[in-house]
């Protein structure tokens, strides 16, 4: 039977970075609020004309460079984001294989909020493992600050932009994705919501008015529930695949808060040097954060070939999933920045 393997990670992080002291003059906060409540400290911005398509190029190219393969060798891309170049069509997919120069390629995008990486392994498992596809190239990569008020203390904090990619292909030794797991509950939607630009409330004078275009989130309401529910998540999926915690070699968890973070590795009594923590450096890049992250440690290197690698992740939706795998890629070559 024919096995998936992540064989490669890459991300991209805009350059210009907005730090919480920036944020205190835009708004009424402090750094030492947002540092207590979420661990984040700094987000990269994305220029003006910079779109989510390209942060997703920038993360493809080098992950399909890691991957040892040339583009005409992806034949299907998979992009999960929120925040895409255009709201319905074309998709981000497109515009990122545009970009990589492949025009007749399956290319489509998922919204899974935050969730959205690990939708995409899932469906990038199934298309490999079924034979209909031997190199699928997913994208997490979110321009998350064209979808934020900037003027909402709330929301404005949390969020950063980037992108992470990777490629999924026929394993050939033993370092393949174990198990996935994907759910969503669509009666919390309302928690974690853009109410505007959709058929609900189509773009008019008004909805712009009432700002119905961005982020909006019952930020305490959806806390509860993502502990929760993550927790929960990750013990099903290592008792379902009969592994222990302390087995794992890295924990990559979506990085939208640090208490949250911390509450599920304390759950699993990992110690700090088994759980990546990106939140900090990129605040929460939704459907990017857990690539970001994986990649984090994979240019540390924290994540080397043949690695139990554990992934979690719960957002908008409500969606949430999980993964377990073993890390396929090569080793990281440091000279590849020189
Ligand atoms: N700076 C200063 N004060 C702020 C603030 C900010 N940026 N944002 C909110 N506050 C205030 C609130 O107005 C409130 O004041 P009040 O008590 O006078 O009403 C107080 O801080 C507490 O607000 P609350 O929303 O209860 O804070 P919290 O501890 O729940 O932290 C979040 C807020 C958003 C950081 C947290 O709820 C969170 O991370 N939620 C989950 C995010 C998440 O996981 N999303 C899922 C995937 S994207």
């Amino acid at each position: 039977m024919i096995k998936a393997s992540l064989i490669s990670i890459a991300a991209y992080a805009p350059k210009s970075i907005l730090t919480n002291y920036d944020l205190e003059k835009m708004v009424e906060t402090s750094d030492e609020w947002i540092v207590k409540r979420t661990g984040i400290k700094q987000r990269h911005i994305a220029q003006k004309d910079e779109s989510t398509s390209d942060l997703g190029y920038e993360a493809a190219k080098v992950a399909i460079k890691r991957a040892n393969l040339s583009p005409c060798q992806i034949d299907a891309i998979i992009c999960a984001t929120i925040s895409p170049d255009y709201l319905c069509m074309p998709s981000t997919a497109t515009q990122i294989a545009r970009k990589l120069g492949l025009l007749n390629i399956t290319a489509f995008d998922i919204s899974a909020a935050c969730t959205g990486f690990v939708y995409a392994l899932e469906m990038a498992k199934a298309l490999v493992e079924s034979g209909i596809k031997k190199n699928v190239l997913i994208i997490g990569a979110e321009k998350l600050s064209a979808i934020t008020n900037w003027k909402d203390r709330t929301t404005c904090v949390l969020f950063g932009d980037g992108a992470g990619a990777a490629v999924i292909s026929q394993s050939k030794d033993e370092n393949f994705i174990i198990d996935t797991h994907t759910a969503s509950d669509g009666s919390k939607g309302d928690l974690l919501i853009t109410p505007g630009c959709g058929s609900i409330n189509p773009a008019s004078k008004e909805m712009l008015e009432n700002e119905l275009q961005f982020i909006h989130m019952k930020g305490n309401e959806v806390f509860r529930v993502a502990v929760q529910t993550l927790t929960n998540d990750v013990l099903n999926i290592l008792e379902k695949n009969q592994i222990q915690a302390s087995n794992i070699d890295l924990f990559a968890p979506h990085q939208a808060n640090l208490r949250i973070i911390k509450a599920v590795q304390q759950r699993l009594e990992l110690n700090d040097d088994k759980c990546v923590v990106t939140v900090d450096r990129y605040g929460n890049t939704s459907s990017a954060s857990i690539p970001m992250a994986l990649n984090f440690a994979y240019e540390n290197s924290k994540l080397k070939k043949g690695d139990l690698v554990l992934l979690d992740a719960f957002g908008g939706g409500f969606t949430w999933g999980s993964a377990l795998l073993k890390f396929g890629g090569e080793i990281y070559n440091v000279r590849e920045n020189f």
